[in-house]
């Protein structure tokens, strides 16, 4: 599979989150945006009244929203849109619970994705990888950007790539120039990135630079 480098946004008001999405709408297919309610994890971002009436993307980009939050089906009943909605396995709490939330997201004209936190084991996923179009596996305790990479997390996406070759896969957290040939080459596809992104004051050769080292470890 090809590397997708996606920027991940964490800003905590409308006006920085829509001046970020201008600055990549064109130089990418997915522009990831962080939510936290300050309950999932000890951080807060742009709330629910920021995300509504988003602009309109260039066909064939999408949105993803990543919700660090405690109740996930709340939050994606208010966000419509053809938008890829990553829940954390953590916050599910049974059968019931996740189909539900599954529905929400269907209904908002969305699609589902799961997110793992570090310490969280791959098992409690397997149950609905069927029914999502993409796993996110943490490469940092989610909440704040310019953690360090756990390289630790390689196993992880080995075991997840080996049982599904077709499935999206998604590092987040720790991703530069030098972590990203890490997550490639054990079988990550698609590769978000915050601050490699955005602390650069060349945006597009950033990206570009990216995707370039993360094939310089080979294909998966
Ligand atoms: C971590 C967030 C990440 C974060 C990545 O809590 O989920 O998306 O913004 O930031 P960097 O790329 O700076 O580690």
């Amino acid at each position: 599979m090809e590397p997708e480098v996606l920027p991940a946004i964490l800003v905590k008001t409308r006006p920085e989150l829509l001046s970020r999405i201008a600055l990549v709408k064109d130089l990418v297919r997915t522009i990831q945006i962080d939510v936290m309610d300050n309950l999932f994890v000890p951080n807060k971002t742009v709330g629910i009244e920021d995300l509504i009436g988003l602009p309109p993307l260039p066909k064939g980009v999408r949105y993803e929203f990543h919700w660090m939050v405690k109740t996930p089906e709340r939050w994606i009943a208010r966000v419509e849109g053809p938008s890829t909605h990553i829940v954390h396995v953590e916050t599910i709490e049974s059968a019931e619970h996740f189909a539900d939330i599954r529905r929400t997201a269907q209904a908002s004209g969305g699609k589902l994705a799961l997110a793992l936190n570090p310490e969280t084991p791959l098992e409690l996923a397997l149950p609905f990888i069927k029914s999502v179009k993409m796993v996110l596996i943490m490469t940092v305790h989610p909440g704040f950007s310019g953690q360090k990479y756990i390289y630790e997390m390689g196993d992880k996406m080995k075991a997840l790539r080996s049982l599904y070759p077709k499935l999206d896969i998604e590092v987040d957290g720790g991703v530069n120039l030098e972590t990203i040939a890490h997550a490639y080459s054990n079988g990550a596809n698609m590769l978000a990135a915050a601050s490699a992104i955005f602390s650069s004051k060349d945006i597009k050769g950033a990206i570009q630079a990216l995707r370039k080292a993360a094939k310089s470890g080979g294909q998966q």
